[in-house]
């Protein structure tokens, strides 16, 4: 792969990412700021990263800044992405989390944050899961926030529509046909799903939408580019929004182990961590 050099200007783009953001561009993924931007140049005709940079730094409102910053987001994402997870949370994670808000007397409602949930497949594949096992949990209710620094990834999972190359990818046929309707060549997510999720544009660094505690924390893919001090910043926030005993999801290759004491892994659920009781 070609080499990008750091000039003054992908330097500058990298830090916009970086302030925004909390993601850092490795060397190794340096190519990301010419292949991500290539749409923005054209588009908006800007000839180099170097007008690109200039126009940033001159523009009085924040509508580039955003639109580059978007573009340089990872959001890749998928139906049911990791099979083996989603089946362990079904199995196990919402019968204990039901069990222990019954103890507890908080109704019949859980509270789910899908936390960097791109274009929305994340909250999707669990409001799926939660109502393909409702027989075994009939009277119970699911309240998903799902919520990205993406504009872009947000407006996609906002309309609910689904092109036809991502709902291949993950969904059970089963599962589209059930929760989906065909509209020309994508496909609508059904209203029974949309009641129950809700997006927001937001920063994990500054969160604004999390209300109040949720039985479950899912924040998976989203860690990979922080640096270690920005990981501990956001297990702290994710601690403060995670109810006591409460399960948080991670990513594949993923952890908490060694950034925070509020959070420990389960040896019975692997790849799940609980939010300690003394929260
Ligand atoms: C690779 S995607 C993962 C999507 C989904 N969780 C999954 O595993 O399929 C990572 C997402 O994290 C979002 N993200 C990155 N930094 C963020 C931040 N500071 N606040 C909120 N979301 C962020 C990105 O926009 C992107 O959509």
């Amino acid at each position: 792969m070609r080499e990008i050099s750091v000039t003054a200007s992908v330097r500058s783009l990298m830090d916009l990412l970086e302030q925004r953001t909390g993601q850092i561009l490795s060397d190794g993924r340096m190519w990301r700021i010419e292949a991500s931007l290539g749409p923005v140049l054209r588009a908006r005709g800007f000839a180099s990263l170097d007008a690109l940079v200039d126009a940033i730094r001159n523009e009085r409102g924040d509508a580039l800044a955003t639109e580059v910053v978007d573009a340089l987001l990872n959001n890749e994402t998928s139906f049911f992405r990791d099979p083996h997870i989603f089946e362990m949370i079904g199995r196990h994670l919402l019968p204990a989390a039901m069990e222990r808000a019954t103890v507890e007397g908080r109704g019949k409602t859980l509270r789910v944050w899908c936390a960097g949930c791109s274009s929305g497949q994340e909250a999707w594949s669990l409001a799926m899961l939660f109502l393909n096992g409702r027989t075994g949990w009939p009277e119970w209710k699911m309240e998903i926030l799902a919520t990205d620094i993406s504009h872009s990834a947000i407006a996609r999972a906002r309309s609910g529509i689904v092109p036809q190359m991502e709902a291949q990818r993950g969904l059970p046929v089963s599962d589209m046909l059930r929760w989906m309707e065909p509209e020309g060549d994508h496909w609508r997510i059904s209203p029974t799903l949309r009641d129950m999720v809700e997006f927001q544009v937001d920063n994990l660094f500054a969160p604004e939408a999390p209300r109040g505690t949720y039985d479950m924390i899912l924040c998976r893919n989203v860690l990979l580019y922080f640096t270690a001090e920005k990981k501990q910043q956001l297990f702290a926030q994710l601690a403060r929004h995670a109810s006591p005993g409460g399960w948080l999801l991670l990513g594949a290759g993923e952890t908490s182990i060694g950034l925070t004491a509020d959070f420990s892994s389960c040896p019975e659920h692997r790849g799940a961590y609980r939010r300690s009781e003394a929260a």
